[in-house]
């Protein structure tokens, strides 16, 4: 049950979970953002988050596409399931951008979570600029907890705004979260305990799990990201 990335829709593989599993649920969800209209957000994951950027090309994934109904309702699904599998007082962490904050933290609460704020990831400033307009160099970090969060869990004191710019030789997916971030976030989770992400990716919250010593459980929908994933986790190993 520890230290295993699985494959397919993290909708059932949740519900295969037993409940009061896990320590944390730290994750970073397709945001089906990338613009106010479908035809925005159906286009390729590649056109909507790349930004014509770097000449490295990135695997596509799927789950990206729905309009604001139907992404809502989907949260809401797999994250009742998160509440269940989470023991009383774990924190979760969901990534979003500004189009998709406000259904984040309605997402979070419908589905049953007590609401304690937001943390900010800074990009930097080599994010696209634009003329006459402030830089969308941050992304967020919603995150609450199961119920009562007690102050008694070994967790020091955690900073709310982090400054991480994406290096290239950092990135293994199209939206791919430093490394370094992901160690820093992943602190609020109690030291040693167990941390779920249902939408891994390349693998990037287990990853640093495993780095910072924590145990930690993934599931990816797409096998090429999975496959990512697996060699960086394999490459670790061969390092330690
Ligand atoms: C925003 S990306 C995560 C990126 C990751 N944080 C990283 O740094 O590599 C979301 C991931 O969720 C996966 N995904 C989409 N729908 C899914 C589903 N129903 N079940 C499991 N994974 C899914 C996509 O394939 C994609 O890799």
């Amino acid at each position: 049950m520890k230290n295993k990335l699985h494959s397919g829709d993290s909708l059932p593989f949740l519900e295969s979970l037993p409940a009061a599993l896990v320590d944390a649920l730290i994750t970073d969800p397709p945001y089906a953002s990338g613009g106010l209209h479908i035809g925005s957000k159906n286009r390729s994951t590649s056109d909507k988050y790349q930004n014509g950027g770097t000449a490295r090309k990135y695997p596509e994934f799927t789950g990206d596409h729905r309009d604001q109904r139907t992404h809502l309702r989907w949260m809401t699904l797999w994250l009742a399931e998160c509440l269940r599998v989470m023991k009383d007082g774990a924190p979760i962490c969901l990534f979003t951008d500004w189009r998709q904050l406000p259904l984040t933290t309605d997402a979070l609460q419908i589905a049953g979570f007590t609401w304690r704020g937001i943390a900010v990831w800074d990009k930097g400033e080599g994010v696209r600029p634009q003329m006459g307009r402030y830089r969308n160099q941050a992304e967020y970090i919603v995150w609450g907890s199961k119920g009562q969060m007690p102050n008694e869990r070994d967790v020091g004191v955690l900073r709310g705004v982090y400054k991480e710019v994406v290096k290239q030789k950092d990135k293994f997916h199209v939206t791919g979260k430093p490394t370094d971030l992901m160690r820093d976030l992943i602190k609020i989770c109690k030291p040693g305990g167990l941390i779920l992400d249902p939408f891994a990716g390349s693998g990037s919250t287990l990853v640093a799990a495993q780095m910072e010593g924590y145990h930690w459980l993934g599931c990816e929908l797409s096998e090429e990201y999975k496959a990512i994933a697996i060699e960086r986790l394999a490459q670790l190993k061969g390092h330690s």
